[in-house]
């Protein structure tokens, strides 16, 4: 009973205090630092340090709004006047989509915004930094993602799964590469190659080059004699870079019928120019010894010898 009135009177006494310095808690939100939210928030505080926006707590000369805990949060007066509470901070288990894409794009425009996030599928489809990043409680403290990264895109793409699992296959989900080496989940600059329809979201070097080349480096010439197929459509035109189950990842199981989608003798039927007479004593597709084109055509890649890719 006599805490019961202990409590009944400290809550007297402060709310007669907050009554009295009340034009106190209206003043204008200001910046208190991060060492104030240390009392109420211990285990965040505590792991910190870990945390790559440590350091900006770290460089003390860097103005308040880009500084520790408040960096993110906003100005913290008004909730450690009020004791707590949701309202009184940016707290963005409350914010939209939206608000918590820019509270994170009011420091890193630099570095993300050159791949276009604003327009990547990501954001269209109100997938924001949060979905894949986690401040506080990361599974992988660098990059501070919110799970491993082939579980996290998985976990949203379950259909790129059973893709990794086909007989032939990039081995991501043994480790050996993973999507980030093809994606860049920020989105993608404008290409070089494949200029007419927008690539999903592939990685693109500098020079705006596939991310295949970086390493399928004897693919990427200069070559005296390109294929058009792959300096232009690019190298998902003949292969299915997730998995296949065809060997080399290509699409069709049989070479033939992926070359003659364009080189089918019809003409301008789909391109012109490049059309072989599909019954001709050169090139006649009731013989088998023609079905396999690779066997003659085996620098399809390109070739520096032949225009025709014979060597
Ligand atoms: C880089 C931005 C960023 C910084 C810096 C930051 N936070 Fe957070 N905070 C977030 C985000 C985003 C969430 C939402 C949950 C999540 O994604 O982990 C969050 C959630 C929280 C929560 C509620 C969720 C929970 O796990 O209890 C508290 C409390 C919090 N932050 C306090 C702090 C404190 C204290 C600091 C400084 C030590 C701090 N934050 C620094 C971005 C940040
Ligand atoms: C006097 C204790 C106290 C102090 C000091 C304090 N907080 Fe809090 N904070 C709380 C309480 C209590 C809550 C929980 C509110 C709720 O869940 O309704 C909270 C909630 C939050 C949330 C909302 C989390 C969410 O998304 O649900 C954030 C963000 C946060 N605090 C950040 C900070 C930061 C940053 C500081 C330092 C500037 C700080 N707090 C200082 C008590 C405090
Ligand atoms: C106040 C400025 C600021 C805000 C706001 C901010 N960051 Fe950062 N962020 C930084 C700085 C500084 C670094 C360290 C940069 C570096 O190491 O090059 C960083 C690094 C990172 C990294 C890389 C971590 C690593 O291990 O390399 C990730 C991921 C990240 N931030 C995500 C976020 C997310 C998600 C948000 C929004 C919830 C956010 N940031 C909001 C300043 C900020
Ligand atoms: C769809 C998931 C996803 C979304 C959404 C996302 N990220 Fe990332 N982010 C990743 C992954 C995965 C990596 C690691 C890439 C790697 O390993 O090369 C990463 C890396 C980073 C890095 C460090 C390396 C770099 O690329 O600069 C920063 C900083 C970062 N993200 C910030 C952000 C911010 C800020 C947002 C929101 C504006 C955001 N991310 C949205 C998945 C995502
Ligand atoms: C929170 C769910 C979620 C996570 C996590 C996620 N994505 Fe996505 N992703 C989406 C949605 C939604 C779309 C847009 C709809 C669609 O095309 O399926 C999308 C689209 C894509 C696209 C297609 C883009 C296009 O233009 O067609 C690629 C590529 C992609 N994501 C890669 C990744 C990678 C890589 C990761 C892991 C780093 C990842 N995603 C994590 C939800 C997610
Ligand atoms: C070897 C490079 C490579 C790797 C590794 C890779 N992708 Fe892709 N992915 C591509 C290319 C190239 C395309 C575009 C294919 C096209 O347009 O025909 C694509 C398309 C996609 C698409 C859109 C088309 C669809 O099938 O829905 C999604 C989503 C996607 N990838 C998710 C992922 C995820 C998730 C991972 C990791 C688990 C991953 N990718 C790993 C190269 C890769
Ligand atoms: C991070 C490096 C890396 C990137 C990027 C990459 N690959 Fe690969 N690729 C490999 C490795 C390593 C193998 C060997 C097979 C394995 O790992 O089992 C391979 C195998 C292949 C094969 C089958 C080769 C054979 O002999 O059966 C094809 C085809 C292929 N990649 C095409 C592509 C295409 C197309 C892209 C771009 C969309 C791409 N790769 C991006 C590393 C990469
Ligand atoms: C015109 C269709 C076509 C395009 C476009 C294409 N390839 Fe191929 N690729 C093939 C064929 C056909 C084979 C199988 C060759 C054989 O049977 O010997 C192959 C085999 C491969 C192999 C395994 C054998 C080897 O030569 O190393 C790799 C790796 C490969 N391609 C990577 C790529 C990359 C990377 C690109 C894009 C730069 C690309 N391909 C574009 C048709 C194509
Ligand atoms: C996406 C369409 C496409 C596919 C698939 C394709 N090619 Fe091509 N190929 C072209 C184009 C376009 C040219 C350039 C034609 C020109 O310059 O007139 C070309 C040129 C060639 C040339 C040189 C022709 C010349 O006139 O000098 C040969 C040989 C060739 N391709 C063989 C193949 C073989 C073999 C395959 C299957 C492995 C294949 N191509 C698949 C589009 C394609
Ligand atoms: C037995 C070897 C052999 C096979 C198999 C073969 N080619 Fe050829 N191909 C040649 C030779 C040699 C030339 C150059 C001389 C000529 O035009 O006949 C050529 C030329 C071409 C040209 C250029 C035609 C022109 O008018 O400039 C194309 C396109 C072509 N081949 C596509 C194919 C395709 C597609 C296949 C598979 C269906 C294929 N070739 C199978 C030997 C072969």
């Amino acid at each position: 009973m006599s805490r019961w009135l202990l409590l009944s009177c400290c809550i007297a006494v402060l709310s007669a205090y907050s009554f009295a310095f009340g034009a106190q808690t209206n003043a204008p939100n200001t910046y208190v630092g991060s060492n104030v939210c240390k009392a109420c928030h211990p285990n965040i505080w505590l792991t910190f340090p870990r945390n790559a926006h440590f350091q900006s707590i770290a460089i003390a000369k860097q103005p308040p709004e880009l500084t520790g805990c408040e960096g993110c949060h906003g100005p913290g007066k008004a909730h450690v006047d009020a004791k707590g509470g949701k309202a009184t901070i940016r707290a963005f288990s409350v914010m939209s989509q939206k608000e918590a894409l820019e509270a994170c794009l009011k420091c890193h425009t630099k570095d993300i915004a050159r791949t276009e996030i604003r327009r990547s599928s990501h954001t269209q489809s109100n997938i924001v930094c949060s979905n894949c990043h986690s401040i506080h409680k990361a599974a992988t403290p660098k990059l501070l993602l919110a799970k491993r990264q082939t579980e996290l895109c998985y976990g949203c793409h379950t259909n790129v799964r059973s893709q990794f699992a086909m007989p032939f296959k990039h081995r991501v989900n043994e480790g050996a590469i993973q999507c980030s080496d093809c994606h860049n989940p920020h989105g993608a600059p404008a290409p070089a190659w494949k200029m007419g329809a927008r690539p999903r979201m592939v990685q693109t070097a500098a020079d705006g080059e596939q991310p295949c080349l970086r390493c399928h480096v004897d693919k990427r010439g200069p070559f005296v004699f390109e294929h058009t197929a792959v300096r232009v459509d690019g190298c998902e035109t003949c292969h299915n870079p997730h998995g296949s189950t065809n060997a080399r990842l290509l699409k069709r199981p049989v070479v033939f019928t992926m070359c003659l989608e364009c080189h089918n003798g019809a003409g301008n039927f789909g391109r012109s120019g490049e059309g072989i007479p599909t019954q001709s004593a050169s090139h006649n597709m009731a013989d088998p010894k023609f079905r396999n084109c690779t066997t003659c055509h085996v620098r399809i890649h390109g070739s520096n010898a032949d225009p025709q890719f014979l060597r």
